[in-house]
């Protein structure tokens, strides 16, 4: 056994070759991270002149992929760190120096923090934190993280996403504040671009994974229908920038809550590849999306804990709607008068989130009633699809039951066969979801004995359902409404098989592989 330990986070893609290299080393993994001390050992045996940050640095050269490394050295106080494409965030106090992959690890110690740069290697000590770039010793901001300490903490709640549920209402009015000019029907998102930027866009398209690609599903159609562009979203990992298009007059919006998702930094590396203009939607100030694209819009939800995105969907929703009014307004897409009543209904909307989260009995109610079926079926049409599909993901990863999301009309190409009385259908029956026609969809399924479940407009009545769900009225921002009451079903069917909500297995907050 050496004298060196690693923590590393990437993908070490060339490691099999590395590790022929290291023929004389004794390997007790299959892992790529155990190349990493070997190489270092490597270094140092080389050179006896050579220290941990010397022999850091060097390896750093033989690496391929991506990576963020700490390493240690038995008779080495310092803690040397080094990130290519994984990111990678120093923590300072005046007695102490941390380093983690996301602030939220250190905040209860420190909100100043230095987020490195790729190709950084820093080394961290009692006396504090030197950070080289290419060999040489450099400066980097320290800015101050103003998310209180307590907000990330469970303050009181079993889980951390039954407390995300609940601060949305405090999270959405944060993502509009001092944003909405109600009475021009304008917005200011705060980010600058060159003149013209938005004005002549022809077409955007959406890249993003999982809740983020459903929030960009959301925003496609708002993009069509209140800025007039054709919208298109595309999973990130399946997106290329493909012929027939014109690059400098696509906008490329990535959505995603980390700004770290390695396919969706992909997916953005490639558009700015073929020269388009690139724009990110984050929670994340100084994440890796912010440094490759032309623009950025925070969306202000403040930390999420729970693995299940809840809170940064819905202000990812909140803020890709205001983008859309933004740029409905520099092209002269939508009027003042239609802007204006946008922009009262997202005004309205921690109200009416609050309104949801005080029936929260009745939803736990029906878990209770509901978590033993045999699988889920969420449907809607429009705005109503993709929070089908939210419900659906919500409710699968964290109850670890069948749920699968369709776009209502599709139930009957299909899905419909495997509707039984063990398959509770869950709808989206509200503004902006072609409400009748789904209701349609969700008869046809009640016809087949399947229980039918309704998040309903204030203003509607659907008699037939098993049980309904009301949701104010706030225009084409119900059915975002209408998501928190799927998120709490989904999080009281896991709380009552007791699944360990926060964490879920086989899934991570951050997926920094691609
Ligand atoms: C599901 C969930 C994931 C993320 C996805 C993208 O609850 O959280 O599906 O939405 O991994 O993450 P970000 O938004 O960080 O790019």
């Amino acid at each position: 056994m050496g004298d060196v330990a690693v923590v590393h986070n990437g993908i070490v893609e060339n490691y099999e070759t590395l590790k022929a290299e290291l023929a004389d080393h004794e390997f007790t993994s299959d892992t790529d991270t155990e190349v990493i001390p070997h190489l270092i050992e490597e270094e140092l045996t080389a050179d006896p002149d050579a220290d941990l940050l010397a022999a850091v640095r060097r390896v750093e050269d033989r690496l391929e992929g991506s990576y963020a490394i700490c390493a240690v050295r038995e008779d080495d106080d310092r803690i040397i760190v080094a990130r290519r494409g994984s990111p990678l965030v120093l923590g300072r106090s005046e007695d102490a120096s941390f380093v983690a992959s996301d602030v939220t690890a250190f905040l209860e110690h420190t909100r100043d923090v230095t987020y490195l740069e790729d190709g950084d290697v820093a080394a961290l000590s009692e006396d504090g934190v030197e950070i080289f770039a290419s060999g040489e010793r450099v400066e980097r901001d320290i800015e101050t993280v103003t998310w209180d300490a307590d907000a990330a903490e469970k303050g009181g709640y079993e889980h951390y996403m039954r407390k995300e549920i609940h601060e949305q209402p405090e999270a959405l009015r944060q993502t509009i504040t001092g944003r909405l000019d109600v009475d021009a029907g304008d917005v200011d998102l705060d980010v600058s671009f060159p003149p013209g930027f938005l004005a002549d866009v022809e077409e955007i398209r959406v890249v993003a994974c999982g809740t983020s690609y459903y929030a960009g599903r959301y925003a496609a159609q708002l993009f069509e229908e209140l800025a007039g562009v054709r919208a298109t979203v595309e999973i990130a990992s399946e997106y290329e920038f493909g012929a027939g298009r014109t690059p400098d007059r696509t906008l490329v919006v990535a959505v995603t809550q980390s700004g770290e998702t390695a396919d969706t930094l992909g997916a953005v590396r490639r558009a700015n590849e073929a020269g388009a203009r690139t724009f990110a939607v984050t929670n994340t100030l100084g994440s890796t999306v912010t440094r490759e694209v032309d623009g950025t819009a925070f969306i202000r939800a403040g930390p999420e804990i729970g693995v299940a995105a809840t809170k940064t969907f819905a202000s990812q929703v909140a803020t890709l709607a205001m983008l859309a009014v933004s740029i409905g307004r520099d092209r002269g897409a939508l009027a003042a008068a239609d802007a204006r009543a946008v922009l009262e209904d997202l005004q309205g909307l921690p109200g009416a989130v609050q309104q949801v989260l005080d029936k929260e009995s009745r939803v736990r109610e029906a878990a209770q009633t509901y978590q033993d079926s045999e699988a889920f079926f969420f449907v809607g049409r429009a705005l109503g699809v993709p929070v089908a599909l939210e419900g659906a993901l919500k409710l699968k990863e964290i109850s670890y039951d069948h749920a699968e999301g369709f776009a209502a009309g599709e139930l009957k190409h299909g899905p419909l066969a495997l509707v039984t009385p063990e398959t509770p259908v869950l709808a989206v029956l509200t503004e902006g979801s072609r409400a009748n026609e789904t209701m349609n969809n969700v008869t046809e399924a009640q016809t087949r004995g399947a229980p039918a479940l309704g998040c309903v407009s204030a203003d509607a009545e659907y008699d037939t359902l098993d049980v309904d769900f009301p949701v104010p009225d706030v225009g084409i921002v119900e059915p975002l409404v209408a998501n928190v009451y799927l998120q709490l079903f989904a999080y009281h069917v896991a709380n009552e098989k007791g699944r360990p909500i926060d964490k879920p297995r086989n899934l991570a907050k951050s997926v920094t592989v691609e």
